[in-house]
C-alpha cells in the first residue's frame, strides 16, 4: 500500500513537471519525391537522406515530425522480390538504431534520426511480415504500414493501412492504434484512403483519442474532395487534431498538406501546384475549445497557385439539381423518406459584368453509391451549392482559372439542411472551400446537428466559394 502511494505521488509530479505546456510544436512534411536513378535500394537510400536532410534543416525543437504516404517507394518499378528485400520488420519495441545488423540500413537511419534529434517520427512505408502455406506465395506477407518512433528511436507504434485504394498490399485484420507520448498526448493515426471510413478512424475518435498523424497521396477531387477540403472538414467535425502530410506529385494530381485544431480551424494548410517539399510546422494545443472569439485564423503571407495542380471530378450526371434563381429563396429535395436537401437561400445579382470568367450555380442533392476512381464504391450523401463553368451540370465544381474567376450573385444568406435518417454507421461534413481550394472557417461557417437534422449555414455575406453545403457517408 505504502509503495502504491509512493508510485502515485511520484506519478503525479511527473505529470506536473512535464505538464508545464499546453502546446506541442508539431511538423509536417509535403514531400515531393525527386526522381533518382539507381535500383530500388538507391531510391529508398536517396529520400531517407532527404527525410533527414529535412528534419536536420528544421532549426526548431519538435516534438513531432508526421513523413506522408509511400513517397520513400514511389517511382520505381521492380519486381515483388526487389520490394520483398527493401521491406521493413516492425516490432513495437524494438530500436532500429541499436539493433542495425537486423533490419535495412534506411530504416536503421530513420530510428537514429528520431533519437538525433529528439523527436517522435512518423513515417510510411512497406512493412513484411513472413507467413507460410498456399496464400503466401511469396513467404512474406506486406502492408502499407505507418511507423512512429519515439525520442529514443524505440517503435512506439504501427498502424497497417485498412482501406486501401488498389494497392498490391495485403488487407490487415483492422487495427486501432494509439500511443501516447512523453508531453502527455495520445494519438491515433491512420492512412489516406482512410479518411472515408469508419473503422478505424471514427472508432478511434469514439474512444475519446483527440489527436491524430496523417500521412496520405491524396489525388484531389472537386467539388468535394481536395486535400484540403477533406482533412479540414474531418478534423472539424470530429473536433480533433489532425497533422496531415501529403505526397507533393501535383502534375499527377496529388498534395495537401496541413495541421488542424479541431473547431478552432486550421493552424497552417498548404495545398500548390507547385512541384517540391514543404514543411509546415506549428504549436498545437494539447486541449482546446472553440469559442467564436477564439478561432484561429490562418494568416499564410505566400498565395500558393493551384491552376496547374490536376483534379479529378464527381460524376455529377446522377445528382439532382436546381439553376439558382435569385427569385426564389426555398429549394427543396425529398429524395426519399430518409433523405432531403432543404435550402435557404437569399442571393442577389451584383454589378459585377456577367462573362465569360462568371460562375453559374446549382443547387444539388445526392444520395447513392459511387465510385471511387473505379478502384472503390461507396455510399455518399450531398447537399451543397455549386459554382459551375457554365450551364451545364458536368461544369459544375470546375475552376475558372488564371484568377479571371468573377462572382457575379451575392450571397446574402445560406442555410443547407440534409435531413438524414439516424444510423451511426453515417456522418457528415460540413464541406465549403475558396477557389483556391482552401477551406471556409468557423468565422465564415456555422455548422449544427440535431438528431437527424444537420446544417451549415454562412455567417459572412458574400464569400466568394465554390462549394458550400454538406458531404455525408453511409458506411
Ligand atoms: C544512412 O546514413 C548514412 C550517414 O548519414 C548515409 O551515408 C547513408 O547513405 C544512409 N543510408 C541509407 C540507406 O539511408
Amino acid at each position: 500500500m505504502r509503495i502504491l502511494t509512493a508510485i502515485l505521488v511520484i506519478g503525479a509530479l511527473a505529470q506536473v513537471l512535464c505538464e508545464d505546456s499546453n502546446t506541442y510544436k508539431a511538423a509536417v512534411v509535403e514531400y515531393f519525391p525527386k526522381k533518382i536513378d539507381g535500383n530500388l535500394n538507391e531510391v529508398v537510400e536517396g529520400r531517407t537522406n532527404e527525410y533527414i536532410e529535412i528534419l536536420s534543416k528544421i532549426g526548431e525543437k519538435l516534438d513531432i515530425i508526421v513523413y506522408p504516404e509511400s513517397t520513400l517507394l514511389t517511382g520505381v518499378v521492380v519486381s515483388q522480390s526487389k520490394l520483398i528485400e527493401e521491406a521493413a520488420i516492425v516490432e513495437v519495441e524494438d530500436v532500429p538504431c541499436a539493433n542495425e545488423k537486423n533490419h535495412q540500413k534506411y530504416f536503421v537511419n530513420l530510428s537514429c534520426a528520431a533519437k538525433n534529434h529528439k523527436t517522435y517520427l512518423s513515417v510510411n512505408l512497406l512493412e513484411k511480415v513472413k507467413c507460410e502455406g498456399e496464400k503466401c506465395p511469396h513467404g512474406w506477407w506486406m502492408y502499407n504500414t505507418n511507423v512512429v518512433f519515439d525520442r529514443t528511436g524505440k517503435i512506439v507504434a504501427s498502424y497497417r493501412k485498412l482501406n486501401l485504394f488498389g494497392e498490391n498490399v495485403e488487407v490487415p485484420k483492422p487495427m486501432r492504434t494509439t500511443f501516447t507520448t512523453d508531453f502527455g498526448v495520445t494519438f491515433g493515426m491512420f492512412i489516406c484512403f482512410d479518411i472515408m471510413f469508419k473503422e478505424p478512424a471514427l472508432e478511434v475518435v469514439n474512444q475519446g483519442v483527440k489527436h491524430f498523424l496523417y500521412p496520405t497521396m491524396w489525388f484531389s477531387e472537386l467539388p468535394f474532395l481536395s486535400a484540403v477540403q477533406t482533412q479540414y472538414m474531418w478534423s472539424y467535425e470530429n473536433d480533433v487534431v489532425l497533422l496531415a502530410s501529403g505526397a507533393n506529385n501535383p502534375k499527377k494530381g496529388s498534395g495537401g498538406s496541413g495541421i488542424y485544431q479541431g473547431r478552432k480551424g486550421p493552424l497552417t494548410t498548404y495545398m500548390s501546384d507547385k512541384e517540391g517539399t514543404k514543411v509546415l510546422i506549428a504549436d498545437v494545443e494539447k486541449v482546446w475549445k472553440y469559442s467564436e472569439d477564439n478561432e484561429i485564423v490562418e494568416t499564410s503571407k505566400e498565395v500558393e497557385d493551384v491552376d496547374g495542380l490536376l483534379l479529378i471530378y464527381d460524376k455529377l450526371e446522377y445528382y439532382n439539381t436546381y439553376n439558382l434563381d435569385v427569385q426564389q429563396r426555398e429549394y427543396r429535395f425529398k429524395i426519399s423518406e430518409d433523405f432531403e436537401c432543404n435550402f435557404k437561400v437569399e442571393a442577389r445579382n451584383t454589378e459585377v459584368e456577367v462573362s465569360k470568367k462568371s460562375y453559374h450555380y446549382k443547387l444539388v442533392a445526392y444520395s447513392g453509391e459511387r465510385s471511387f476512381s473505379g478502384v472503390a464504391t461507396g455510399n455518399v450523401q450531398a447537399c451543397s451549392i455549386l459554382t459551375c463553368t457554365d450551364e451545364s451540370l458536368k461544369n459544375c465544381g470546375h475552376r475558372i482559372l488564371k484568377n479571371e474567376d468573377t462572382y457575379p450573385i451575392k450571397f446574402d444568406r445560406i442555410e443547407i439542411e440534409m435531413k438524414v435518417k439516424e444510423n451511426e454507421n453515417s456522418k457528415q461534413f460540413p464541406n465549403a472551400i475558396y477557389s483556391n481550394l482552401k477551406p471556409l472557417g468557423s468565422r465564415n461557417v456555422d455548422w449544427k446537428e440535431n438528431g437527424r437534422s444537420k446544417v451549415i449555414s454562412l455567417k459572412t455575406p458574400g464569400e466568394p466559394f465554390i462549394t458550400f453545403g454538406i458531404f455525408g457517408r453511409v458506411f
